[in-house]
C-alpha cells in the first residue's frame, strides 16, 4: 500500500500525548504545509492562533469544557475564519469590502477548515497525534475574550498536537455505500438505514454506551445525552451572536 493510503487510511484521533516537546521548526513546516492548502480566491481568510503556554492553556481548558488534550497535549491551535485582515487590506487600499456577512463568514469557516485538516494530515505523517475539539464554536464567545480576537475574527475549531501515548483502537464508519450517492441523491429506507447502522449498534462499546446511559438505544444516547436540542439551541444562539458581535450578520 502507498504510503499515503497507509496513512490515511490508519488514522485515528489521539487524546493522550507524551511530555516530549513539539520542536517549533517541525511546528512551522507543519502550518507552512497545511497553508499550502487551497483558499477561497487564494484569499486565506483564517488565522491560526498557536498555544504552548500552560498559562494560556489553564485559561482554555474550562472552555474545552477541561478536556484534558488542552493541558497536555505540547500544542493547542485554534483555527480562526478571518476577514479582519484582509478588509484592512482592502480598507489601506481604498477598496470597499463587502465582507460583513454570514456567506463571508462560512467562505472563511471553509478555509480555516481546510487548512486545520491539512495540518492533521502533515502532523499525523510526522507521528505525531492529533484531536478536534468542538467546544470551539460552544464556547467561541469566551475564546475570543481569552485570545483577544478581534472583529471580523472566529474561532471554528482547535486541535490538539502531540506525541502518541496511546494507541486506540480505530472507531468503526459507515460503510461507503451509506455516504455515497451515484450521480443524484438516493434517499434511505427503513432497510437501508437499519442495514446502514447495524455495525456501529452492534458493537461492544456501543452497546456499553446504551447500558451506561440506561437508553433505549445507541440514537437515544446521541439524542438524550450526547448532542441534545436544548445544548444544540442554546450554542446556537451564542455562536449567531458571535457572528453578530463580530460583524457577520449584516445583510
Ligand atoms: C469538528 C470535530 C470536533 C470534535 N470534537 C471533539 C471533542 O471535543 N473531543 C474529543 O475527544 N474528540 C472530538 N472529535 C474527535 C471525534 O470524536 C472523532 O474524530 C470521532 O469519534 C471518530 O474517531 P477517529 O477520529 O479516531 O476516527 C472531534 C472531531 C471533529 C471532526
Amino acid at each position: 500500500m502507498d504510503i499515503v493510503d497507509r496513512l490515511l487510511l490508519n488514522r485515528r484521533t489521539i487524546r493522550k500525548y507524551s511530555d516530549k516537546p513539539i520542536d517549533d521548526n517541525l511546528l512551522d513546516d507543519l502550518l507552512r504545509m497545511g497553508c499550502r492548502t487551497a483558499t477561497t480566491g487564494n484569499m486565506q481568510v483564517y488565522s491560526i492562533i498557536i498555544t504552548r503556554d500552560h498559562v494560556m492553556k489553564g485559561k482554555l481548558a474550562p472552555l474545552h469544557f477541561n478536556q484534558k488534550m488542552i493541558t497536555e497535549a505540547q500544542v493547542v491551535l485554534t483555527f480562526c475564519a478571518d476577514f479582519n485582515r484582509f478588509n484592512k487590506w482592502c480598507r489601506q487600499r481604498k477598496a470597499d469590502p463587502g465582507y460583513d456577512n454570514f456567506l463571508s463568514f462560512f467562505t472563511a469557516a471553509i478555509d480555516a477548515l481546510l487548512v486545520a485538516q491539512t495540518v492533521c494530515i502533515a502532523a499525523e505523517a510526522r507521528g505525531l497525534g492529533s484531536c478536534y475539539l468542538g467546544t470551539t464554536t460552544y464556547m467561541s464567545d469566551k475564546i475570543i475574550e481569552v485570545l483577544d480576537l478581534p472583529k471580523g475574527v472566529v474561532p471554528v475549531t482547535t486541535v490538539t498536537l502531540g506525541w502518541p501515548a496511546e494507541t486506540p483502537e480505530q472507531v468503526e464508519r459507515l460503510p461507503l455505500e451509506a455516504v455515497v450517492h451515484r450521480e443524484i441523491y438516493k434517499n434511505y429506507s427503513a432497510k437501508d438505514i437499519d442495514n446502514h447502522y447495524m455495525l456501529k449498534e452492534k458493537r461492544s462499546d456501543s452497546q456499553q454506551f446504551v447500558k451506561e446511559n440506561n437508553k433505549e438505544t445507541l440514537a437515544h444516547v446521541f439524542t438524550d445525552v450526547r448532542y441534545t436540542k436544548a445544548d444544540n439551541v442554546h450554542f446556537s444562539k451564542v455562536f449567531l451572536k458571535v457572528l453578530k458581535d463580530q460583524g457577520f450578520m449584516n445583510q
